[in-house]
């Protein structure tokens, strides 16, 4: 008989039928009712054993943790809080579970504890629910880029460009570590090295992505990236996913215009596949919030900001008009600002991102046309020379979600951007040959998949949105 999964089970309801079920065992009270769940869904498929019919060294194995095979008649239930349940006529125990030891107890356990078990919290309910949510926003990426014609483009991991400046870099090298070859001036002989010159694990596709387009018109990116910054958040990971779509013939306004279409369809994605994780996610917060102060709460409950952020346009406004709302806030005024803004040209530090979305606008906020100073090189110097058509998403409660731009296509403005940074020419050779052929405008953003993810499920921290999560002194499991 082959086996049915329980939430196929729970969708047929096939009564009177014969099935074959397969799990992990949840809970097992009074001898006689096992809730069995298999990860399909949230939802447990109750088992019921007879009393008698069942040898009590096969009993005893059946605790929290334990894989079983059960067989039986589906049944309309007599208890509540299930409609069907499998009387069982024959049970096999695949993998006995000691309840001595098993470190899931049938109890509400705590985030940080879970996160030091991540080789078993995926067998309780809220990360089952995240895992799932995870996935299905994987499948909508790729199904939202495929329908609009886009390739998804699988960029390098390693690389010998560490021109991007995003950020630290994880340096890949098979040299001795005790005894590496030196050069005549003691330094570490690369040449030597696997690729006969330093590599690095990648920061960013875009690069890659942007020699794609010049030929392809539309492209993304879906991989890991890797930035050994010491950043101690809950926003920050040393590696993460990411999603960089890069468009042939576009600008900053299609660039914008892309990267709302595709958090909404995202978004409205989950709602439609995924609303039992979601609704059970929402009430996981909610409850979890009621013992905060009423400011720290969410002003919105799950389902309702995800509802909220479908229906309402984005504000879009300029870094200046920005910073001007910052300038005159409350909280610069008063110097409640870690970092008070005073000149135009500042960076902006999360709390002035989070002020400008969550007290006054209230929803998701473009910021875009940024001071030059402060951003990457390859970004399209715009008329007035001091800023670039950049653009950032800000979304409450998580801050940037996604950073973009359009890209300098000019090869003399970009060439003098390189210099004024610093930046050798040799080594981006292959990046200034699409401006040397066949240039074109275009424009492209990287969205942080975790960070989506974070916002989709209302997790606080980024490390409960990634299986294994790696973050500066953790690289468990
Ligand atoms: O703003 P970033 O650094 O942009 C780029 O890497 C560009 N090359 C993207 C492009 O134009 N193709 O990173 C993009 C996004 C951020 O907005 C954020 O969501 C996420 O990646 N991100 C991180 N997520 C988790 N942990 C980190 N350490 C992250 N750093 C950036
Ligand atoms: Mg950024």
């Amino acid at each position: 008989m082959k086996r049915i999964k329980i939430k196929e089970l729970l969708e047929l309801e096939p009564i009177g039928k014969e099935v074959l079920v397969k799990g992990w065992v949840r809970t097992f009270r009074n001898n006689q009712f096992a809730a069995l769940n298999d990860g399909s869904t949230l939802d447990n498929i109750q088992l019921v054993l007879a009393l008698d019919e069942f040898e009590e060294t096969l009993t005893r194995k059946i605790n929290p943790g334990t894989a079983l095979s059960a067989r039986g008649e589906v049944v309309e239930s007599k208890g509540r809080g299930q409609r069907i349940e499998i009387k069982v006529s024959k049970l096999e125990v695949l993998g006995e579970s000691d309840p001595e030891h098993y470190p899931l107890q049938p109890k509400k356990h705590s985030l940080e504890f879970l996160r030091e078990n991540a080789h078993l919290r995926f067998r309780t309910n809220t990360f089952g629910a995240i895992f799932r949510i995870r996935h299905a926003a994987a499948m909508a990426i790729h199904r939202f880029f495929d329908e609009r014609g886009f390739l998804y483009l699988h960029s390098p991991i390693l690389t010998s460009s560490d021109a991007e400046g995003a950020g630290e870099l994880f340096r890949a090298s098979t040299l001795s570590a005790k005894h590496p070859p030196l050069t005549e001036d003691n330094n570490v002989d690369f040449s030597q090295d696997f690729f006969g010159k330093e590599a690095h694990l990648t920061v960013s596709g875009q690069l890659e992505a942007e020699l794609g387009a010049l030929a392809l018109s539309d492209v993304y990116t879906f991989g890991p990236t890797f930035r050994a910054e010491q950043s101690h958040t809950t926003r920050h990971l040393a590696e993460f996913w990411m999603i960089e779509p890069e468009m042939a013939f576009a600008d900053l306004n299609d660039n914008m215009d892309l990267a709302e279409e595709m958090l909404k369809y995202l978004i409205q994605y989950l709602v439609d596949h995924c609303e039992k994780d979601l609704a059970f996610l929402d009430n996981r917060l909610f409850d979890e919030e009621k013992n905060k102060p009423a400011d720290q709460r969410s002003p919105m409950r799950l389902l309702e900001k995800l509802k909220f952020c479908l229906e309402n346009d984005f504000e879009r406004i300029t870094y200046t008009e920005a910073f001007d709302i910052l300038r005159n806030s409350k909280p610069n005024k008063k110097k409640k600002f870690q970092y008070v803004l005073e000149e135009w040209g500042a960076d902006l530090q999360s709390e002035h991102e989070r002020f400008l979305v969550e007290k006054h606008f209230k929803k998701p906020v473009f910021l875009y046309n940024y001071p030059k100073n402060i951003k990457a090189f390859y970004m399209r110097v715009n008329e007035d020379d001091k800023t670039v058509a950049a653009m950032d998403i800000l979304f409450p409660g998580i801050g940037e979600i996604i950073g973009g731009s359009q890209r300098e296509e000019r090869l003399d403005v970009l060439t003098s951007r390189m210099e004024e940074m610093k930046i050798p020419e040799e080594e981006l050779s292959w990046y200034l040959d699409i401006r040397k052929y066949g240039s074109c405008p275009h424009a492209g953003y990287g969205l942080g998949f975790e960070r989506f993810v974070q916002f989709a499920t209302g997790m606080g921290n980024i490390r409960d949105v990634i299986p294994f999560p790696r973050t500066p002194g953790n690289i468990s499991f």
